[in-house]
């Protein structure tokens, strides 16, 4: 309706100077106008030209003072012909009403303000700030003080108003015929399609985005890592078990059973099964002796070792529990040298927040061989302790998004205590690390929130988006 009275009206006249007042005089919603004045622009059949106005709409106040008069004209017929005390008058008005007719009241000399009693000091008021805002909402001009003195009290604001100003284009036609889209069966049996005009092919329009996999930050941090360890001579451990013994997440590293990483608070335990079935016996033997008694130079813990402590399952708290199997394995045969790594998920019960999980993903590596010392852009080092390692150091690297240094890792040297048990040489030396990889991967990806990177709080277009990971190798 409304583009028939624009081409319509444009026919036998040079224009439309304002858009605003032709819909008010059609009684055309002047949204529902612009929208065809921008259709009709976009294909030509019209020029048009930009009108900005500024008007003044009221503001909720002023829009109430319009319906139940002025706070200061309510204030002055509270107020009977002998006169109120003034908490009479108080209690009768609301107070804002109260507060703000009061000022003006008296600023307008309508009243006088006794200790005792507050009188009328005129016989009659006009209510001119009701008039002027109802004028104003009909549409009205009012002059410029007056504007000026509503702006001030906040009972009108402005607003900008836009619309167009049009003339014919240069595709104008009185009619715009809907062009066709497809050629059916009911345009050939009719043979309209002689007479139809075809909307053209758009060759440039964007296809259906392809929907495919996607790798997760996590996974292309992980890969890269793979490449590293991979390029230096590493060879992978298996770590694909989630579920572990205490005695190779914790004994067999020389970790006191009264460990405070060994309880519940720290760790899952397993109810069901809830502990292990099997274990190498001689060496069990042996780890028990060097926790009670010591030995290698060592003294021990100097306490009772108890079996079933060993026994108890858990969720693996770090992958060097899949480091001690390996390393006891590699005891039993005649030594060579190797270094080994894995990255996989390990479980601590942690509170969660915005840079821990209650499971992450643990980088590890070791190097082992005979004879080795520890030889050393943002990182940096801080000694630590860790039952199983002398000397320890915690890693750090620098979140440049948090401008903080994080924990991404925690390394060391694996003490005697826990390697001779398994048999190695004793000249052969572990130097062993882990970091998780969900850190990295947050300074990597910028990336300030655990809980947007893993777990069930991930918004999948980020795992759609990232960009690919380089960690300066190719
Ligand atoms: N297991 C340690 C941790 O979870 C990491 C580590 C691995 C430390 C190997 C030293 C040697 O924090």
């Amino acid at each position: 309706m409304a583009e028939k009275a624009v081409l319509g009206f444009l026919e036998k006249n040079e224009g439309i100077p304002d858009s605003g007042q032709f819909a008010a005089e059609r009684g055309i919603n002047h949204d529902e106008l612009v929208n065809v004045i921008k259709s009709l622009h976009g294909f030509g059949f019209v020029d048009s030209q930009d009108i900005k106005r500024e008007r003044w709409v009221l503001t909720d106040e002023g829009r109430a003072y319009a319906a139940t008069g002025s706070p200061e004209v309510q204030f002055f017929l509270a107020i009977p012909t002998e006169g109120i005390p003034p908490e009479e008058l108080q209690r009768k008005l609301n107070p804002s009403v109260f507060k703000i007719g009061r000022s003006q009241a008296m600023k307008n000399q309508w009243v006088e303000m006794g200790k005792q009693r507050v009188t009328r000091k005129v016989l009659n008021v006009e209510d001119t700030v009701k008039d002027l805002l109802i004028w104003l909402q009909d549409g009205q001009a009012i002059n410029p003080e007056d504007i000026d003195a509503l702006k001030r009290r906040k009972l009108i604001a402005p607003q900008i108003w836009k619309g167009y100003s049009i003339r014919k284009g240069t595709n104008y036609a009185p009619e715009r015929k809907k062009a066709a889209t497809d050629l059916t069966r009911d345009h050939l049996q009719r043979g309209d399609w002689k007479e139809l005009e075809f909307k053209e092919y758009n060759f440039s329009a964007k296809g259906q985005p392809t929907e495919g996999g996607h790798l997760h930050p996590l996974l292309k941090v992980r890969q890269q890592l793979q490449m590293i360890f991979l390029q230096m001579g590493f060879e992978e451990m298996p770590t694909n078990n989630f579920v572990e013994s205490s005695f190779w997440n914790f004994d067999a590293l020389f970790q006191p059973q009264q460990h405070p990483a060994r309880d519940s608070h720290d760790t899952f335990f397993l109810q069901v099964p809830s502990t292990t079935k099997m274990l190498p016996e001689d060496y069990v033997e042996r780890v028990k002796h060097v926790h009670e008694l010591g030995g290698y130079e060592s003294r021990g813990y100097g306490y009772d070792w108890k079996r079933e402590e060993a026994n108890k399952n858990l969720l693996r708290t770090h992958t060097t529990a899949v480091s001690s199997r390996m390393l006891y394995l590699l005891a039993q045969k005649p030594f060579a040298p190797k270094k080994y790594y894995s990255i996989d998920r390990v479980f601590r019960n942690e509170a969660v927040d915005r840079t821990h999980l209650a499971e992450f993903h643990q980088i590890e590596g070791l190097v082992c061989d005979r004879g080795l010392t520890l030889g050393m852009s943002k990182l940096r080092f801080k000694p630590a302790y860790n039952p199983y390692t002398e000397p320890s150091m915690e890693i750090f690297g620098f979140h440049e998004g948090l401008n903080k240094w994080v924990e991404i890792g925690n390394s060391g040297m694996f003490r005697p205590e826990m390697l001779l048990p398994m048999g190695l040489p004793e000249d052969v030396r572990v130097i062993a690390w882990g970091l998780s990889l969900e850190r990295p991967t947050m300074i990597l990806y910028k990336i300030d929130n655990i809980r947007d990177l893993f777990g069930h709080k991930v918004d999948l277009s980020l795992i759609k988006r990232n960009p690919i990971c380089r960690l300066g190798i190719e």
